[in-house]
């Protein structure tokens, strides 16, 4: 067994959390990762990863093998002997569009429970600017002995589904808000092992690191907006929209990421982040309507692409429709806020049967919605289908055998909702083919 630096906790073993737990142990820590999902947390120690996660279940074997990464269902093993803990638990909507924090309270309370000293708690859930604030008076009514011990710190964390894993261990910046040079070193410390590497630490107050995660997040999805509505301006002047994002994202000042024009953003950060920064705004007196636009165009991407199909099938009643892709974005069996699934419940509520297959996410969308058939190969997806939908471009999407689907499909048409396929190759294999954001359609 190698030496581990420094004992750390994680609680929630969610997908952030458990990324962030694994890859502190491959950097050398000792990691205890705590949930209070009793059935969660015997699959983690049985060697599971719950969901799916390119590169994740290897790595967590290794670490779990090494000695360095274990699993518990109770706070204290993850506070007791740690220097840092990290706080990383679900922060879902409240219907106001705020964010719950029910959880980061209660998790911090039962940290600062077991806190037997000098202690740095770190704020990784996605939490509105002032969470810090609060969770530092928490601990002080909890704790008013360790009131000088107990330190917060906010490092939110940029990773992304599908790329979780790199992010974690070649992240462009690590973000470190705290108010003590002691916390700030714990952190680097903690940290050293990425910034050995060539790796960015930026260190701020801590309301500028938590307003930082939020404005990041709803930056990258006004850019998916902004491409969105410029596709919808194409179609109506016979422009391209990928030739369009091409010329724009060649200025370094823009940037080519995030221009991909097609049904929008979904997954568990985007809408949530977006709605809670509008009520964090508007709770600090500042109107923001530029994000409610935001998700207004992101909800128009898809109407505009049910509209292709409309166009493409006339009456939607008796037709059978396949959808392609299922997940949010490929790479992960999430289906949050899944555009895909958003467009199978328009189009079902419309008449249309529809099919769903994806490489991952079939059970889970069939579990968000079960009027849906979700089958296990593409070709069977499109068995007397009149219509193709490609909602996630997953990359073995490049490798289908067109003429075969074709031999299946009852009407040869292809919506993308990705601009994923090759027109002129089906164009040429005879397929009616209907990308996003081009001339004439
Ligand atoms: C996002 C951020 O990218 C991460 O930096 C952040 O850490 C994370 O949220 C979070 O807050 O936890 P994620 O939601 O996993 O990560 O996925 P993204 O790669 O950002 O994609 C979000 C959505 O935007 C997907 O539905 C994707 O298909 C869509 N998208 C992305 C587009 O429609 N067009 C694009 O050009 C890029």
């Amino acid at each position: 067994m190698t030496e581990r630096h420094m004992r750390t906790g994680v609680v929630g073993t969610g997908h952030v959390g458990l990324v962030t737990a694994v890859a502190l142990a491959s950097m050398g820590h000792e990691v205890v990762g705590m949930d209070s999902d009793q059935e969660k947390v015997a699959k983690l120690k049985d060697g599971q990863v719950p969901f799916f996660e390119p590169g994740l279940q290897d790595l967590l074997t290794k670490e779990m093998e090494s000695g360095g990464l274990s699993f518990s269902s109770t706070s204290s093993e993850a506070v007791i002997g740690s220097e840092v803990v990290f706080i990383s638990v679900a922060t879902p909507t409240r219907s106001s569009g705020e964010a719950n924090l029910v959880a980061v309270e209660d998790a911090a309370k039962d940290v600062a429970h077991h806190a037997e000293g000098s202690l740095v708690i770190v704020e990784k859930s996605t939490v509105p600017t002032g969470t810090a604030h609060r969770l530092r008076s928490t601990l002080r009514r909890e704790r008013p002995d360790l009131a000088d011990e107990l330190e917060i710190v906010c490092n939110p964390e940029f990773l992304r589904e599908g790329s979780a894993l790199r992010d974690a261990l070649e992240p462009e910046r690590i973000l470190i808000g705290a108010e003590s040079e002691r916390a700030f070193a714990t952190m680097r410390r903690l940290y050293g092992p990425l910034v050995d590497r060539g790796c960015e630490l930026i260190e701020t107050d801590i309301a500028t690191a938590e307003l930082t995660k939020h404005a990041s997040n709803a930056f990258l999805a006004l850019k998916i907006s902004f491409i969105n509505a410029v596709a919808r301006l194409c179609e109506r002047a016979g422009a391209d929209v990928d030739a369009v994002a091409d010329g724009m994202g060649r200025d370094s000042r823009i940037g080519p990421a995030f221009l991909n024009a097609g049904l929008g953003y979904g997954g568990s950060c985007f809408p949530k982040d977006l709605a809670a920064f509008e009520r964090l705004a508007s709770r600090f007196g500042y109107q923001f309507p530029l994000l409610r636009e935001v998700a207004r165009i992101n909800d128009e991407a898809v109407d505009a692409c049910a509209e292709k199909v409309r166009e493409a099938l006339w009456n939607l009643e008796n037709k059978r429709i396949a959808l392609f892709g299922l997940a949010f974005k490929p790479g992960t069996d999430d289906v949050r806020f899944a555009p895909a699934l958003t467009l199978a419940r328009r189009l079902w509520s419309e008449g249309a049967s529809v099919v769903g297959y994806d490489p991952v996410a079939g059970d889970n969308a069939l579990q968000e919605f079960p009027e849906m058939e979700v089958v296990k190969d593409p070709y069977e997806a499109a068995r007397d289908a009149h219509c193709i939908v490609l909602c996630t471009e997953w990359n073995e999407f490049a490798e289908l055998d067109f003429e075969r689907l074709k031999s299946e499909l009852t009407y040869s048409i292809i919506v993308d909702g990705r601009n994923f396929f090759d027109a002129q190759r089906l164009e040429d294999l005879g397929f009616s083919y209907h990308p996003t954001g081009k001339p004439g359609f």
